[in-house]
Formats: structure tokens, sequence, C-alpha cells
């Protein structure tokens, strides 16, 4: 059993598809430390989890880079999703609309925290589209593609997305060290 600790019922729909392994999820409140990198964020996570739970587990944490903005929000995406939103962000990138999502998964496996990342390049569109999906769905185009996440059913996105290359890799290490 391993713990997938998050309060995004979201990501935990998203992994679950990708997996047999049994998951559980758990909404440990655990700090988002204030960090340039999203694996500084994701390690001081699954270190603080552990200490608590005492039992293999996981944090997940992503962000969303505009190349128009250098990068922001990345670590801060949370925040800004709360505050600009989707219509802020749109109204900030009108010079350039590429952007990428990357994840980062930090699993505890008992004497170690392992790094598991993904990424996903895309266009922001001009308006939201789509109405599934949570966060920067509705204006994120991946590559290869002209709907956006939040247009996609959970399959289709994982077949895509940042959080579904992380959780992959994650997935096909835990079934080589199980
Ligand atoms: P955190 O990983 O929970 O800190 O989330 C960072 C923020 O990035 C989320 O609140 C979303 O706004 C955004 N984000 C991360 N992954 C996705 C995704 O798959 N779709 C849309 N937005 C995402």
């Amino acid at each position: 059993m391993v713990h997938f600790i998050t309060s995004n019922a979201h990501k935990f729909a998203e992994v679950k598809k990708l997996t047999d392994i049994p998951l559980v999820q758990m909404n440990l409140p655990y700090p988002e430390i204030q960090a340039d990198t999203l694996q500084e964020v994701a390690e001081y996570g699954a270190e603080y989890c552990y200490e608590r739970v005492g039992e293999p587990c996981f944090v997940e944490d992503s962000g969303l880079f505009c190349d128009a903005l250098l990068g922001f929000p990345g670590p801060y995406s949370n925040y800004v999703d709360r505050t600009l939103g989707c219509d802020g962000i749109l109204r900030l990138v009108s010079q350039n609309r590429k952007a990428h999502f990357t994840s980062v998964i930090a699993y505890h496996d008992g004497s170690k925290v392992n790094l598991f990342m993904g990424e996903v390049g895309g266009t922001l569109t001009e308006t939201k589209k789509g109405e599934k999906g949570f966060g920067f769905d509705p204006i994120f185009v991946p590559e290869g593609e002209t709907r956006t996440f939040a247009e996609m059913e959970t399959e289709e996105k994982n077949l895509y997305s940042h959080r579904g290359k992380a959780f992959t890799a994650f997935i096909s290490y835990l079934n080589q060290v199980r």
C-alpha cells in the first residue's frame, strides 16, 4: 500500500487510472516551502509526510511555466491559480503563448526520497475551453493536440501530461523494486 499525500482529488483520480498498485489518498496538510524548484518543494514535503505517516508515501508538486514570463508562475502556480486564475494568466501572456507543465513526484520509501519528473510542452489558448480537470487545464493545449486538457477525458490527458509521465516513471520504478 502506497500513500499519495494530496488534497487534490483530480490528481488522485489521474494517477489511479495509470496503475493497479493499491494507492491510498491521504489528505495530510504539509508545508509547501517557498523555493525556486519543484524538486525542493516536493522533497521537503515527502520528508515531512513520512515523519508523520511512518509508511512509504509520496507527494507530487507541479507547476505551469510560461515562456513569456520567464518561467513564472512555476513553483508559485498554486498561489497564482488562486489569485490571478486562468484569466489573469491569459492577460499576461499575449506576446508569447508557449508554456510547459512540470510534475515532480517525491517518494519516501522508508529510507530515502526518490524523485521522478515529467514535462509537457504546449500553447496557452486565447480563451478558456472545456469544463473538465482543474487549475490551468482550460487554457493549455499540449503539443500534438488541438484541444485543451479540460476538453479531454482523464485517460487522454494522462497520455500527454506532465503528471502522467512522472507517474509512469514512478510506477516502472516501483515495479522493479517490489
Ligand atoms: P500543486 O502541485 O498542488 O502545488 O499545484 C500547483 C498548481 O499548478 C495547481 O494549483 C494548478 O493550478 C497548476 N497545475 C498543476 N498541474 C496541473 C494540471 O495538470 N492541470 C492544470 N493545472 C495544473
